[in-house]
């Protein structure tokens, strides 16, 4: 019950904004309701006076009849267009305020969803909830208000009949509302299947290259088969609880109209009922009856949306990272960790007391096996992930910021492990380091990337376009594009995650011996596998087991190249 309040309170609070549009699509669609009931009205006088012959009022009428009709197609064209642009404002306003939550989400809640997931929600979760706002609220005083007029008409023809419609609509949505306590959890499958459907197929695509160079064509259409067979399961199930109400709804309509069609008939018959009174009071009956066959595919078309509304209220429950509130710091002279104690899964410690000072301008080398946590522990740097014990602070002359407290993120230039690059054209993505750049500035750190070289050989140099993950590069290009891209950022702290791993021994040297360049500048750690990379470094760290041992430069070259063995011999840049 707490929770149906919750997402009423969540849906009226989302639907504020848009209550003066509402208002009007009411408006308009209590208009046409009365306009309807007032057709069939007349309808009678029309009927009628067609069979008297009376041309003066079947003119009159007629006339009429034309009018309602126009002030009808008037009325729909224009809350049509209402309608559109209010649902196109709340879904575009609702997506743009569920991805800004998105991008302001700890990065630990946020990669917990896959995300196709969180697209389906953001974009079809988003959709179905503004439906059942913008068509469903005004549908639903329409009809009610159509059923109001219908039955006051009714009323005014026949008490008895109109009470006896009255009583016989209401059974539909008593049984409605038994069947859509149930509807709700069948849409919330339906849409997780959704989710995850479209999660396995962008997944398939991104990756087809894996897909078809280790043959899994058939096994990934047959997966897709599955999941598809699974997704229409509950599409079905779903349908068949809303075709389960409508039926008994319509059954319902069809029993109620024939009773009160058969005493109509007897009434033609006895004469206290002219042919005309019959059509419309026909119409009446259908215009009371109708509306509660309506209501109850409303009501699951509003148990979609509260459904589709819980989805998205999840989303915007995603904690928000503390940096995102913190004041922001620009400047360092030494940064401290102290102490840092990180663990993903609790009883399995992966950093353990991690404690370093590193002074501004020195270029740090951080070496250790796979999986031991380099990157983790960059990614507490960045704060991407908070210590489970310990802090990180920043001293800048004789003030410590910890970091708790502050914002680290515009200090830090980072190029990450694997690739990062988007689609579109290679200025675009210098241009995600920072933006309004002076074209020397770019050229700047692309040379500083020895990626200039490369860029001006392409037929359209800056403005290549390239694709999904730096599709038309080679790794080493794109490694290079994702360096002048930190670069163009100028921040005073440069993290490289493995950033040199595809790069030939020379093009590796001449990154690194540009970095050291810019010494005065930059401080910079740099996590890598690779010997070659580690004689530039001022101090060497190995993470091992958790724990952070510096080594002499010299001595953990000599150390690694002793461990490499063999390896050496055949390709001394390996670590
Ligand atoms: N999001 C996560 N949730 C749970 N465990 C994780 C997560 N990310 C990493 N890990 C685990 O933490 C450990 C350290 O991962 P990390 O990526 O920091 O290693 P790494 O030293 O950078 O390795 P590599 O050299 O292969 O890049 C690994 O055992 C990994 O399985
Ligand atoms: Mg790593």
């Amino acid at each position: 019950m707490k929770q149906k309040v919750q997402i009423l309170k969540w849906m009226a609070a989302k639907t504020k904004p848009y209550v003066r549009n509402l208002i009007l699509l009411i408006l308009m669609g209590g208009i046409l309701s009365f306009v309807r009931v007032y057709m069939a009205y007349i309808s009678k006088d029309l009927i009628d006076s067609a069979l008297e012959r009376n041309h003066e009022i079947l003119m009159k009428t007629g006339s009429v009849f034309c009018l309602t009709i126009l002030v009808q197609i008037i009325l729909k064209w224009l809350s049509a267009d209402l309608s559109v642009k209010t649902a196109e404002n709340m879904s575009g306003s609702l997506k743009i305020r569920l991805y800004r939550h998105l991008t302001n989400a700890r990065w630990t809640d946020y990669m917990k969803y896959h995300t196709g997931d969180i697209q389906m929600r953001v974009v079809g979760d988003t959709q179905v909830a503004v439906n059942g706002i913008i068509d469903g609220i005004p549908k639903g005083a329409t009809l009610f208000t159509g059923l109001l007029a219908a039955f006051i008409a009714l009323l005014s023809f026949n008490k008895e009949i109109a009470l006896i419609t009255l009583l016989l609509g209401p059974c539909s949505l008593i049984f409605g509302g038994l069947v859509g306590s149930r509807y709700m959890s069948f849409h919330e499958s339906t849409q997780e299947a959704e989710g995850r459907y479209r999660a396995y197929l962008q997944e398939c695509l991104s990756h087809m290259l894996i897909i078809k160079t280790f043959c899994r064509e058939g096994d990934s259409v047959e997966k897709l088969r599955k999941m598809q067979a699974e997704k229409k399961r509950l599409a079905v199930k779903r349908t068949f609880s809303t075709t389960l109400i409508n039926t008994v709804a319509m059954m319902g309509l069809g029993l109620s109209f024939l009773l009160i069609f058969a005493i109509g008939i007897s009434r033609v018959f006895d004469k206290t009922l002219t042919v005309g009174a019959l059509t419309a009071y026909i119409q009446l009956i259908g215009q009371v009856l109708m509306p509660f066959v309506d209501m109850t595919v409303l009501f699951t078309t509003f148990l979609s949306a509260a459904g589709s509304a819980k989805r998205l209220m999840e989303i915007e429950r995603l904690r928000i990272e503390k940096a995102e509130i913190k004041p922001s710091i620009k400047e360092f002279d030494e940064l401290i960790l102290d102490g840092l104690n990180f663990s993903y899964e609790k009883d399995k410690p992966l950093l353990k007391g991690i404690s370093v000072s590193i002074k501004a301008g020195e270029i740090i080398g951080l070496v250790g096996a796979s999986g031991q946590g380099k990157t983790t522990l960059i990614n507490l740097i960045m704060q991407l992930i908070n210590p489970d014990k310990g802090c990180i602070l920043l001293k800048k002359e004789n003030t410590i910021y910890n970091l708790e407290q502050f914002s680290a993120r515009d200090l830090i230039s980072y190029v990450p492990q694997g690739n990062t690059l988007f689609s579109g054209t290679i200025e675009e993505n210098l241009e995600m380091g920072s933006t309004g750049t002076k074209a020397e500035e770019k050229i700047e750190a692309l040379k500083g990337a020895c990626a200039l070289e490369f860029v001006n050989e392409l037929k359209e140099g800056l403005n290549t376009v390239i694709g999904e993950y730096g599709i038309g590069l080679s790794e080493g290009q794109a490694q290079r594009v994702a360096i002048a891209r930190a670069l163009l950022k100028k921040a005073p702290l440069l993290l490289l995650d493995e950033a040199t791993s595809a790069l030939d021994m020379d093009t590796e040297k001449a990154i690194l011996q540009n970095i050291i360049g810019l010494k005065r500048e930059r401080t910079c750690i740099i996590i890598t596998h690779r010997l070659s990379a580690l004689r530039y470094c001022n101090r060497v760290f190995r993470l091992e087991n958790g724990n952070l041992k510096e080594k002499e430069p010299a001595k953990m070259l000599a150390e690694l190249n002793e461990r490499a063995g063999f390896s050496v011999f055949f390709n001394a840049s390996e670590a």
